[in-house]
């Protein structure tokens, strides 16, 4: 039986951790940060991703997976090392691979007899080759084969896409490498899971130009919703219509306030970073980005016009901190920009949502937090909803309506009834379809 170390023990690499140990091997889950260790070995999840919790706890149980912060003892005894560290946005967008860089060392430094190494962050294209230099620089004699395994999992439904991906990518440069891949995810090839099989650069591609794409949409379909605004069209009806043409498909049609989280934000960055070094401009990419970022602000537009041309000295409520629901991550979400900009210009910001709110704490601790969205909107003369969680949905107008100072309400995500805020007589707005 191959031991299995994944180091970075993050969302991704505690999923891919457990996940891979669900498929039969032993895994270890290393990472420097103590208390992130430390939890998990007391059989807690420092992530909130639904049915994580059981996936984990079983997987302990049964003796194949365990935790570590002895990231220089896990490398000695593995046969495969997954590299599931962070790859954040660097000063110029481009991927600060420092975190990388230092794991490459210390395998090249620690490794022990033929091993596998493969990555799951997602690097730029040309980072395989990069390790591969640093851990023989390391170790002159190292025996390894490198491997490109991009993670497409989604937060919010990460161990479903995990355990049922749509397809595994896998860069290698030798059949030895990919036959001890197949080995890895052994019960999706029997599933006949399609398994694209290709070289490092191409898989690192793939990862790029897939998450890419999708922010590209999104970005478009924004622009779509602000253009519906301006001649009166419905974004929802032209999205739909749009998703009915198989070309197409009607994923990522959802107009909103712009894409957040881990991924899309940094990636589009490091793609069109990627895209200058190579004198190849990625400019469909590059407005992308551009339109998202004015797509947030217009946001803090539509709420100040609701609210009579001024925010300074309103309260108001922010329904909704985390990048989409399901998840407690609020890396780059809409909410981070939204929140200090509102604050700038004067206003009194409560804020509410369901799992997010410690983390978003941690970043903003100049606004006031409320344990639920009841509490967060009493007296407010303004409420934005900025995640589409459930609770948002489902709720009681006009118990909303009686909380507030006045009943004005922006829902950047589109899950109210217009038809219920216009009788219930809201003042409201919305992103894309004919409004007040
Ligand atoms: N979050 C997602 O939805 C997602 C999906 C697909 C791919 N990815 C990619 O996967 C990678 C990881 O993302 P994440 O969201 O899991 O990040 P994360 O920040 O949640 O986790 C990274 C972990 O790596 C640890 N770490 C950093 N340096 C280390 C070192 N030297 N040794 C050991 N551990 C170290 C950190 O302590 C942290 O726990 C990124 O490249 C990201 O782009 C993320």
């Amino acid at each position: 039986m191959k031991k299995i170390t994944i180091i970075g023990t993050g969302y991704v690499g505690l999923v891919s951790g457990a996940g891979i140990a669900e498929f039969g091997h032993h895994v270890t889950c290393a990472d420097i940060d103590l208390e992130k260790i430390d939890q998990l070995k007391r059989g807690e999840i420092p992530i909130y991703e639904p049915g994580l919790d059981a996936l984990v706890s079983d997987n302990v149980n049964n003796g194949r997976l365990s935790f570590s912060n002895e990231v220089k003892s896990c490398i000695e005894v593995a046969d495969i090392i997954f590299i599931a560290v962070g790859t954040p946005q660097g000063h110029n967008g481009e991927a600060d691979l420092s975190a990388v860089k230092t794991v490459a060392e210390t395998i090249g430094t620690h490794m022990n007899g033929y091993t596998l190494i493969c990555t799951k962050s997602t690097v730029p294209i040309g980072t395989g080759k990069m390790i591969e230099l640093i851990i023989k620089s390391k170790n002159p004699n190292a025996n390894f084969d490198y491997v490109s395994n991009p993670e497409f999992l989604r937060e919010g439904a990460a161990v479903k896409d995990f355990l049922h991906p749509d397809r595994i990518v896998v860069g290698t440069r030798s059949e030895k490498a990919a036959s001890i891949m197949r080995n890895v995810y052994r019960p999706l090839y029997i599933n006949e899971t399609p398994i694209v099989a290709t070289t490092v650069e191409t898989a690192e591609m793939i990862k790029y130009a897939s998450n890419a794409f999708l922010a590209l949409k999104i970005s478009y379909i924004n622009e779509i919703a602000n253009l519906c605004e301006a001649v009166g069209a419905n974004v929802h009806e032209v999205a739909k219509a749009m998703g009915q043409d198989g070309r197409i498909s009607p994923k990522f049609l959802h107009p909103g306030p712009g894409f957040g989280g881990s991924c899309f934000p940094k990636d589009t960055e490091a793609l069109a970073a990627t895209g200058r070094e190579n004198s190849a401009p990625m400019r469909t990419i590059e407005a992308a980005i551009q339109t998202n970022t004015n797509q947030k602000l217009k946001m803090v537009d539509k709420l100040v016009a609701l609210l009579g041309g001024d925010v300074k000295g309103k309260t108001v409520a922010i329904l909704g901190l985390a990048f989409k629901p399901q998840t407690d991550d609020v890396r780059d979400a809409a909410s981070r920009v939204i929140i200090p900009e509102l604050v700038d210009k004067g206003a009194t910001v409560h804020a509410y949502d369901p799992i997010a709110m410690d983390n978003f704490k941690r970043h903003h601790s100049d606004i006031s937090y409320f344990e639920n969205w009841q509490a967060a909107v009493l007296g407010a003369d303004g409420a934005v909803i900025l995640t589409e969680w459930n609770e948002f949905r489902g709720m009681d107008l006009s118990d909303l309506k009686s909380r507030m100072a006045s009943p004005v309400i922006l829902d950047t995500k589109n899950i109210l009834s217009i038809q219920q805020l216009k009788s219930l007589g809201f003042t409201f707005d919305n992103v894309g379809r004919t409004a007040i």
